[in-house]
């Protein structure tokens, strides 16, 4: 696959999807006819309140549930053959870190199911621990290191072999307020250097703000989607050139308000004028 045949190609295609859990007290509908296409390249936030099934949705697009309707499509395959040919990189709200392998061993666990040879994996497991900032900590264990270090260690994996899809579920949520807006602009760059698609979840509006192309504003359970709000950020504000000053922009602070009233049911007049999409 070239990059320009990626670069034309759609990462996520959601249809229809429904996902009802069957529980001893009955059932529970998580998702309701959720439709989401994500370009290849794109940056698509999914923000809602809790138990709106933000969670349930990112793991069935990873194969790690079914849907009880709808389709989705990854790449252009289902979900489990995208999986399988490792289409995508995973960085979840527990940082899943196997824990008899050292931090570097843990980030090296991709490239070693993919046969990266031993030198050109090393130097690769450097380069990212320390673009995360644990280049002191190659080689202790997760149960060593605080929750924000262990998931920096399932950030780095999750970029190790430069997917062209990264799914994210609250990946900065245990980290403190520095060095979440420091792994923010990370990932900016290198969303943009690598023109991988991402699938973010966040509980936080202007992290939302500050990494997306659109914001996808979901309903309380059962989780719909309310509201996409693309983010317009004035004609600088492409993804690679979002850096600190823009967090103190006006245009920041506006689409910070459309995304805070699309969450609390924002009225279509107050929100239209910026050029909301209504659902
Ligand atoms: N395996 C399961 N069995 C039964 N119900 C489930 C299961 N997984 C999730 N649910 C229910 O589905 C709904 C959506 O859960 P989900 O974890 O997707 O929410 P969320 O939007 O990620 O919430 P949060 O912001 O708190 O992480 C909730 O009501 C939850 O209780
Ligand atoms: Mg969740």
């Amino acid at each position: 696959m070239t990059q320009e045949q990626g670069v034309q190609m759609t990462a996520v295609e959601i249809n229809g999807v429904d996902k009802v859990f069957e529980t001893r007290t009955g059932q529970v509908q998580a998702l309701d006819s959720i439709d989401l296409t994500v370009a290849a390249g794109e940056f698509v936030s999914l923000i809602g309140p809790s138990g709106c099934g933000k969670s349930t949705l990112m793991r069935l697009v990873a194969d790690l549930d079914e849907p009880t309707g709808g389709t989705i499509s990854v790449f252009g395959k289902t979900p489990r053959t995208a999986r399988l040919d490792q289409e995508y990189g995973i960085a979840f709200q527990q940082a899943g870190l196997l824990p008899w392998r050292t931090v570097a061993g843990n980030v090296a666990l991709p490239l070693e199911l993919h046969g990266v040879a031993s030198a050109a994996r090393s130097a690769r497991v450097t380069e990212l621990l320390d673009m995360v900032g644990l280049s002191d900590f190659a080689d202790r264990y997760p149960d060593q290191l605080s929750g924000g270090m262990q998931q920096r260690v399932a950030i780095a994996r999750a970029l190790a072999e430069q997917p062209r899809l990264l799914l994210m579920d609250e990946p900065f949520g245990a980290l403190d307020e520095m060095t979440r807006e420091k792994m923010q602009t990370e990932l900016v760059r290198i969303s943009a250097e690598t023109g991988a698609a991402v699938v973010f979840v966040t509980h936080s509006i202007p992290e939302a703000v500050f990494l997306s192309d659109r914001v996808v504003v979901m309903s309380p359970r059962p989780g719909r989607i309310q509201q996409i709000v693309p983010m317009r950020l004035g004609v600088d504000a492409q993804r690679a050139a979002r850096t600190e000053e823009l967090r103190e922009e006006r245009g920041f602070f506006e689409m910070v308000t459309a995304v805070r009233e699309a969450l609390h049911g924002g009225s279509p007049i107050a929100t239209g004028a910026r050029g909301v999409e209504n659902r």
